[in-house]
Order: structure tokens, then C-alpha cells, then sequence
């Protein structure tokens, strides 16, 4: 169970799926179901569905977030959304630097830094991903992954500063294959990130970083991941889209 210095965050990234009749309707129950949530919920939508989910979560305690941003305020920027657009749309979170993101659109680590320097300043909260593929982990190349990912996403911060930031750990090889973390991987990592944090940034900082896990999660895996003590939330992809099983997510019961 996460320390009582760092509420649970669940969050779901829907990516890019659902309709704007869709969105609304799995927003709805989400809402509905946030009063028997376990922690803070969040749900992370298509640029297109923000204002429709926004509308929906009007007055719930769910949150909303954008699944990326550009580092720039505004201007001649084709197809690139700001962070403060982001927030005007009625956004509190953004994801930044997630693999897809890395892998199929060429994001580094100083892109991810400049964007998390861009969603500070207008005041979101950003979600930082980090994780390592299934060849680096095969290759005893994790540690150096996530030292690199981190250390680059949250350079040039005063800790003061980093205080809103939730990580994520989203190992590659577990997104979207239904294999999933074990528990002890995924506490290992989360343990690693924290002693990374401490390291660069203080105790403080790192004490109260909230450190999501990702990948493959579902309602029947949810509960043993959320009783590890470095495990303090879920980034949840496909088991987002479906209502019941998100439902259960938010309601985990540190086993
Ligand atoms: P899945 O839950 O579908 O594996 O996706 C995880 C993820 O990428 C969340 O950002």
C-alpha cells in the first residue's frame, strides 16, 4: 500500500479510440462511479473529445487530461496542441513522453523535457512515462533506461518545482500484450525510480512522488500491483475503455 503521503492516482489513457457518443457515455459512468473510487481518478481523451468529456466530468471529482502536448505556447505549429490549450479546453493533466509517443512519433527524452517545462507552466499536471523494452530488459539494460528516461525528462528543475509530477513506469513489453509486470518487477522499478528522484532531487521530492505503473492492467491484477509500497496508482490503457473493468480498477483494494 502507496505511503499516506501520496494519494492513489488511477488513470486511464484511452489513446486513440471511441466516438464522441462514446466518449460521453464512458465519461458518464465513469463519474458515476468516482464517489466508489479508492483514490483520484483521472481519464486521459482524444484531443477531439475533450470538450464533450469535459462537459460530462462537470462538477465530478474525475479529473481530464491530454495525451501529449507541444512545448511551445502558440503559433505556426500544424497539427500541434499547447498546454495551455490543453487547460482552456478543461484539462488538468497531460501524459508526456509515453512509448508510443517514443517509438512511433521519434519523441526523446529533451522533447519530454521540454513539454514538462511547457505543462508546469500552465499548471497541469503531467504524467512523465518511462520503461524499458522487452530487448533492453533481456539485455540488463533496464536501470540504465530508466535512469537515462527520468534523468533526462525532469533536468533543469528546482525540486520545487517537480512537485506536481506524477511518473509513470509503463514497461514496454507489457503495454497492450496482456502480460503484465509482476508485482515484485514492478515494485523493483517503482523502487529504483524513487532512489533516482532521491537521488537527483531529495528525499522530499522523492518521498511524495506519486509513481504510477502501467501495462496490461486489469481489474483482476489490479489489487496485488496496488499493495506494493512503491506502486501508488495505475496508467490503464485498454481496460480503460471498458466500463465495468475500469469501474473495478478504481475501486482496488490493496490486497
Ligand atoms: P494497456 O493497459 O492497454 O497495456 O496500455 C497501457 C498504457 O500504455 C497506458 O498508458
Amino acid at each position: 500500500m502507496t505511503s499516506p503521503l501520496r494519494r492513489p492516482l488511477i488513470a486511464g489513457n484511452w489513446k486513440m479510440n471511441l466516438t464522441l457518443a462514446q466518449s460521453a457515455e464512458l465519461a458518464r459512468a465513469v463519474a458515476a462511479g468516482a464517489a466508489a473510487a479508492s483514490g483520484e481518478v483521472a481519464v486521459c481523451v482524444p484531443f477531439t473529445a475533450i470538450p464533450v468529456v469535459a462537459e460530462v466530468l462537470r462538477g465530478s471529482p474525475v479529473r481530464l487530461g491530454g495525451q501529449d502536448c507541444y512545448w511551445e505556447a502558440q503559433g505556426a505549429y500544424t497539427g500541434e496542441i499547447s498546454a495551455g490549450m490543453l487547460k482552456d479546453a478543461g484539462c488538468r493533466m497531460a501524459i508526456l513522453g509515453h512509448s508510443e509517443r517514443r517509438k512511433l512519433f521519434g519523441e526523446t527524452d529533451e522533447h519530454v523535457n521540454r513539454k514538462l517545462a511547457a505543462v508546469l507552466k500552465a499548471g497541469l499536471t503531467p504524467i512523465v512515462c518511462v520503461g524499458e523494452t522487452l530487448d533492453e530488459r533481456e539485455t540488463q539494460k533496464t536501470w540504465r533506461v530508466l535512469e537515462t528516461q527520468a534523468a533526462g525528462a525532469l533536468k533543469g528543475f528546482a525540486p520545487a518545482d517537480l512537485a506536481p509530477v506524477v511518473l509513470a513506469y509503463e514497461p514496454v513489453w507489457a503495454i497492450g500484450t496482456g502480460k503484465t509486470a509482476t508485482p515484485a518487477q514492478a515494485q523493483e522499478a517503482h523502487l529504483f525510480l524513487r532512489a533516482q528522484l532521491k537521488k537527483l532531487y531529495g528525499e522530499a521530492l522523492a518521498a511524495g512522488t506519486r509513481i504510477l505503473y502501467g501495462g496490461s492492467v486489469t481489474a483482476d491484477n489490479v489489487d496485488v500491483l496496488m499493495a506494493q509500497p512503491d506502486v501508488d496508482g495505475a496508467l490503464v490503457g485498454g481496460a480503460s475503455l471498458k466500463k465495468d473493468a475500469f469501474l473495478r480498477i478504481m475501486g482496488f483494494q490493496a490486497a
